[in-house]
């Protein structure tokens, strides 16, 4: 007797649902996206400058996180730095918004998110 399978149609579906997601896993969506620059530009700016060039913080321009390992980059926004001002994000941020944002930083600074 055989019993009947999952029609492999439905497989297939399953198995492009999943890689589509897979691609996609890490990007914030385009909501999000537009929803982090105007955090990066009015709260992060708010001591990192509004052109990121520095202020209360250091500056966040490409030329002077180029050398900074990104895991190191995104570990700060999300924890903060203990004994300084920049506080911890993880409350507000997933790792994905910190990664996006942290490569929007090397990228471009402020110009990458306008
Ligand atoms: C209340 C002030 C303040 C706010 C708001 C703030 N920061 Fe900071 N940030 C700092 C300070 C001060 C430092 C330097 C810490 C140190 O001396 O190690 C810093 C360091 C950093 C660093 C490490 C830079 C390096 O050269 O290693 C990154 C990345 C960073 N901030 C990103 C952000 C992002 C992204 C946001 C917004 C989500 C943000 N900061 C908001 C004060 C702030």
């Amino acid at each position: 007797m055989s019993r009947p399978g999952i029609p492999p149609v439905i497989i297939a579906a399953a198995a492009i649902a999943f890689a589509s997601q897979a691609a996609m896993a890490g990007e914030p969506n385009a909501t999000r996206q537009r929803e982090l620059s105007r955090l990066l530009v009015h709260e992060c700016g708010a001591c990192h400058g509004m052109q990121l060039r520095g202020g209360l913080g250091p500056a966040l321009t490409p030329g002077a996180l180029k050398d900074k390992p990104s895991e190191s980059l995104v570990a700060t926004i999300l924890s903060g730095r203990a004994g300084t001002a920049m506080p911890p994000w993880q409350r507000f941020l997933s790792e994905d918004d910190a990664q996006w944002l942290a490569a929007k930083l090397v990228e471009g600074g402020v110009d990458a998110v306008r």
